[in-house]
Formats: C-alpha cells, structure tokens, sequence
C-alpha cells in the first residue's frame, strides 16, 4: 500500500471501470501491447517435392517440402514476422543411433537455410540444435550405456551448430537441454569464424507432455525409447530455471527461452525479473493442438483466444514467442 499512494484511493471517488469505459481510454492505458514483431512461427520441413502434408495432431500446420518452402514462408514474410524457427523431420533410413546425418551439410534443414536466405534474405532463420530428428531412437544425444551422454554429445552439437550456419542460418537454437552446451557452441562458432552469429538459448525447458503432437509431426514420438526426464526439467522445479538461465547467460546465450509457455508463465515472469534478458517462450505443440482442438468445435473464440493467449506471454515478460498461431495472430493484428 505504501508504495502506491496514488493508485489505492476508495469508492466512489475513484471507479476503475471509468478508463475501460471507451475504446480510446483502454487503448492509452494498456500496459501491453502485441504485435507481429513479437511473433517466430516454427516451421516443419519434409522430403521430397510439391507437398504440403497436413499434421494430424496439428490442425492447420503442415510439413512443407523444399519445391512449396517459399511460397509456404512468403506468407510469414508479407505479414512482417521477423523470424522463422525450421524443423525437418527426417526419413526413418536416415536416421542411426549416433544422429549423424545431423552434420551432412546437405541435409534438409541446410538446403532449406540456403533456399530461404537466397529468396529472403532479411528473414530471420532459427535452427534446431539437438539430435532428436535424426537419431532413430529418439533421444536429443548419443546414447551410451542407455543415457544421453552429455560430454559427447557436446561436441556433435557443435559440429551440427557450425554446419548449419555455414547453411545460412542466423541464430542457433539448442534445445536439447545438455549441461554446458551454449559454451560449447559458442566457442565453437567464434572459431568457425561465426561471432555474430547469435544463439537462442531453450534454457529452462521442461519434460512436458505438451511436446506430444510436435513429436507427432516430425515423426520421433514412434521412435522415442524411454522419456527425456535425465536432461530436461522437472515441473515441479522454479529456482532451477534460473539457475539453468544463469549459466546459460555466463556461457554467452543472446536469448533466453522458456517451453512450454502457458504452463509456465510463473517460470517466464521470474526469469525476466532476475536477469532483464532477451527473454522468449515457446507455446508449444500440444497449447496450440487444445486451442485449436476447442476452436474447431466450437467452445472457443478464435477471435478472442488466440491474441489473448499470446498476450499473457508478453504481460508475463516476454519479448516474443515462438507460436504456431503466428500467421493467424499476426493476420488479426493487421486486421486491428
Ligand atoms: C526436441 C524438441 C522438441 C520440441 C522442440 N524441439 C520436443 C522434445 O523435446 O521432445 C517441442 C516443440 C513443440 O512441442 O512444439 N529437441
């Protein structure tokens, strides 16, 4: 109370409902706001030539092959989102235990880099980092005797981080949850010669059963052995986060991330107010899969539910969210 003494004055003298009365006064007294330079829209990538496959688990989002990929992102483009975040799903043959065709400089996702920085070139690319679409059990490392080794893994990372820039990506996004990975990227990419190279760091990222439909979609949920809690968080854990958002930081993280998001907006708002740091969430798979889910039947607004639930990642903290509602968001933000 002490530290408002401006704000805490008592009926009827003071009514809030009198700055929500008109358009105009809710307008200037808007805390938040939200708008398409907030927005990244993951991408899924697939073999092959002039399809668009359509996602089950995902209604609405589809796995593009390279031949659809430009006229597929010059719709994000044209809307002015900023950046996209590309996931191939790999055929099953190539995929083996070690995740080495994650280091093929001809691999999809590098094609797909090369292909959309020649067409856009001020389009921002994100790239995955970790070795779950290309091993074939699942896991986002090399395994040895049944757990994710993270010392290995490191250094697969790094090989697979300086590939891709080498393909024309801008920002490399590990997600793969490995102690000391950002460090190990760095460093690696300063000596490739790729200083400006930025990495978005998935610092506090939770073993979620909301990344169910995403594995759906790029095809590792038939593979995945076992579950992934060794490397990535525990939900019951806070404080952990911003240890992870710390280190994370010391290593030279440019931004940090938290996934899934709606789930942890407690997690978003605690991290922006410890570090004041580029700080982003993921609305994962499964938050877009029940909304959308709720929409299509029916019992949600899609006029009302989509910009509100990427407002609270804003209010919470956010400076931008990776979403794959961002074409419809970014559509009804012009719409006004
Ligand atoms: C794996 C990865 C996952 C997602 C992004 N990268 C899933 C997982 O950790 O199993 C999930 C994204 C989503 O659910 O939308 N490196």
């Amino acid at each position: 109370m002490d530290h408002f003494p401006n704000s805490t004055g008592s009926f009827p003298a003071t009514r809030l409902r009198r700055n929500r009365a008109d358009e105009w006064t809710r307008r200037l007294v808007a805390e938040n706001s939200l708008s398409c330079d907030d927005l990244i829209w993951p991408v899924f990538l697939k073999e092959g030539s002039g399809t668009r496959e359509a996602i089950t688990a995902m209604p609405g989002q589809v796995r593009v092959s390279l031949s659809e990929l430009p006229d597929h992102v010059g719709r994000a483009v044209e809307l002015g989102i900023p950046a996209i975040a590309l996931f191939p799903a790999t055929p099953a043959q190539r995929k083996d235990s070690e995740g080495s065709h994650a280091l093929d400089a001809d691999n999809l996702i590098c094609r797909a880099a090369r292909l959309l920085k020649a067409t856009f070139p001020n389009l921002g690319l994100i790239g995955d980092v970790a070795l779950d679409p290309y091993t074939d059990h699942g896991h986002d490392g090399v395994l040895r005797q049944g757990r994710v080794a993270n010392d290995e893994t490191l250094q697969v990372l790094a090989a697979q981080t300086v590939v891709q820039a080498q393909a024309g990506i801008d920002t490399l996004a590990p997600s793969d949850m490995m102690d000391g990975r950002i460090g190990a990227l760095r460093s690696a990419l300063d000596l490739a010669g790729f200083s400006d190279v930025r990495l978005m760091s998935y610092a506090a990222k939770y073993a979620s059963g909301f990344y169910g439909p995403f594995r759906d979609a790029l095809g590792s949920a038939a593979t995945l052995k076992g579950d992934k809690r060794t490397y990535q968080m525990d939900p019951a854990n806070s404080d952990e986060a911003l240890r992870e958002v710390a280190l994370d930081l010391q290593e030279g993280a440019d931004m940090v991330m938290v996934k899934p998001g709606m789930p942890y907006l407690d997690i978003i708002q605690r991290v922006k107010a410890t570090f004041a740091v580029p700080t982003f969430a993921y609305q994962v798979s499964g938050e877009y899969s029940m909304l959308k889910a709720a929409i299509n039947q029916g019992w949600l607004d899609p006029d009302t539910v989509i910009l509100e639930a990427l407002m609270a990642f804003k209010r919470a903290g956010c400076n931008g969210i990776l979403t794959y509602f961002a074409l419809e968001a970014a559509t009804r933000l012009k719409r006004g």
